[in-house]
């Protein structure tokens, strides 16, 4: 039997996407967040679920260590590889990409410190601007950069704005608009074709389903 493998990103992108596995038809064979394991069988013989952090996603699809993965377009933006494919958003986990400055910083004049994890994007950014900045690497917290005066601005995801808003920070330029998306290797695209496009069909539908009943909610 073909064995799939789908990698999907621990963390709050993980508790959406269960019920979306779910409603195509795709069940852990016991609870992922309980168990300290890594990887897990489905109710599907020759399917199984790896969970990783999100950055790594798009690596273990690349070199089709996984068939098929389940992250952030953040990340994805920020790996900037290729090697697979990226059929689906699946319309999770959606925030936005911004730069965040203290609450009332007046413009910068001279050089920019920015402290971000997403170097790559905010290289790209600023480039595209015009604006020259020093990226600095960091790894989380990104907030408390300007506080301490590591960088002057930061490049994180701002969902409901309440981490910046308890940091004394405020949102400024918008970058991208981030969802999860389902990636594809690409060779195995081709080499396990039925079984691959199977799990996108039933994956397209659930994410269909599912706007039509938050569209229906959002009526009444
Ligand atoms: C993300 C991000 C912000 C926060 C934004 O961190 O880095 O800190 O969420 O969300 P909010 O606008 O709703 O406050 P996350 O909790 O995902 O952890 P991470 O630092 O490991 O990415």
């Amino acid at each position: 039997m073909t064995q799939i493998t789908l990698a999907l990103t621990k963390g709050r992108i993980l508790k959406e996407t269960l019920p979306l596995l779910a409603a195509a038809g795709i069940v852990p064979a016991e609870d992922i967040f309980t168990s300290r394991k890594l990887v897990f069988a489905t109710n599907h013989e020759g399917l199984r679920l790896l969970i990783l952090r999100g950055s790594d996603v798009p690596t273990y699809v690349q070199f089709g260590a996984a068939d098929l993965g389940v992250t952030g377009k953040d990340g994805l933006l920020e790996h900037q590889g290729d090697g697979y494919y990226e059929p689906l958003d699946l319309g999770i986990a959606r925030c936005k990409l911004m730069t965040a400055v203290p609450v009332g910083a007046k413009p910068q004049k001279g050089r920019l410190r920015v402290a971000t994890k997403y170097i790559n994007v905010a290289r790209q950014f600023y480039a595209e601007q015009g604006r020259q900045a020093d990226l600095i690497k960091l790894y989380g917290a990104m907030e408390l950069a300007p506080i301490l005066d590591l960088a002057h601005e930061i490049v994180d995801i701002v969902d409901t704005g309440n981490t910046l808003k308890a940091n004394g920070l405020e949102a400024q330029e918008e970058i991208a608009d981030i969802s999860s998306r389902l990636i594809v290797n690409k060779a195995a695209m081709k080499t396990k074709y039925s079984e691959i496009q199977n799990i996108v069909d039933a994956l397209r539908d659930a994410v269909a389903a599912e706007a039509v009943a938050k569209e229906a909610v959002e009526k009444t």
